[in-house]
């Protein structure tokens, strides 16, 4: 299948990159097409709602930023993960910003399943993220694989590492 991966932390070397890079190895060890995008990287503005999608523009986001090269890998995907550091208990605007991009369309065209790896400092802080993102699979009717969350003294162990394993093959 081919499985878009979202990074949205800016750390390249934090505990969401080093989980989004270990379910690219799992997931690509599973015989998966793999494409991880760091979205931090990237220049997602907003969304506008100036509404041009859904009038002039025909599904186009009238927006040229980054987000014009991630719309045909959003589109192509079959699995899509997402990854984020929590931000004031909920998922980081790194993520948000593509996933409310995705307005114009509605839904990426063949997302049939999700999966959340989140990272953060303290315990207990996930429920706004993984409310949002279980609404969201609901929302683009896609199955639930696997939420993995890793507080400060979780990241980078192998408790993790297996979690992510197990999770990929649950894909
Ligand atoms: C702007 C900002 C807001 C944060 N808010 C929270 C929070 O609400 N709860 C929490 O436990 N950690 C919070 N943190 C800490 C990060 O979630 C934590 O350091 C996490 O491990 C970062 O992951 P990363 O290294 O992959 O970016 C925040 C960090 C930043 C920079």
């Amino acid at each position: 299948m081919n499985i878009l991966i979202l990074q949205g932390s800016p750390r390249a070397n934090g505990s969401t990159a080093w989980m989004a890079e270990e379910c690219k190895k799992a997931a690509e060890a599973a015989g998966h097409n793999v494409i991880l995008v760091n979205v931090a990287r990237k220049k997602i503005a907003g969304c506008l709602a100036c509404e041009y999608c859904h009038t002039k523009g025909n599904g186009a986001c009238i927006q040229q930023d980054d987000m014009q090269e991630l719309y045909p890998l959003m589109n192509e995907a079959d699995v899509l993960v997402l990854a984020a550091p929590i931000y004031y208990f909920t998922l980081c605007a790194q993520i948000q910003a593509p996933i409310q991009r995705m307005y114009c369309v509605n839904n990426p065209a063949k997302v049939k399943k999700m999966a959340l790896l989140m990272s953060s400092y303290s315990p207990g802080v996930y429920d706004g993220a993984t409310a949002e993102y279980r609404d969201i699979c609901h929302y683009w009717n896609a199955e639930d694989c696997g939420i993995i969350t890793a507080k400060n003294d979780e990241q980078k162990t192998d408790a993790i590492k297996q979690k992510i394993v197990d999770l990929v093959a649950n894909i």
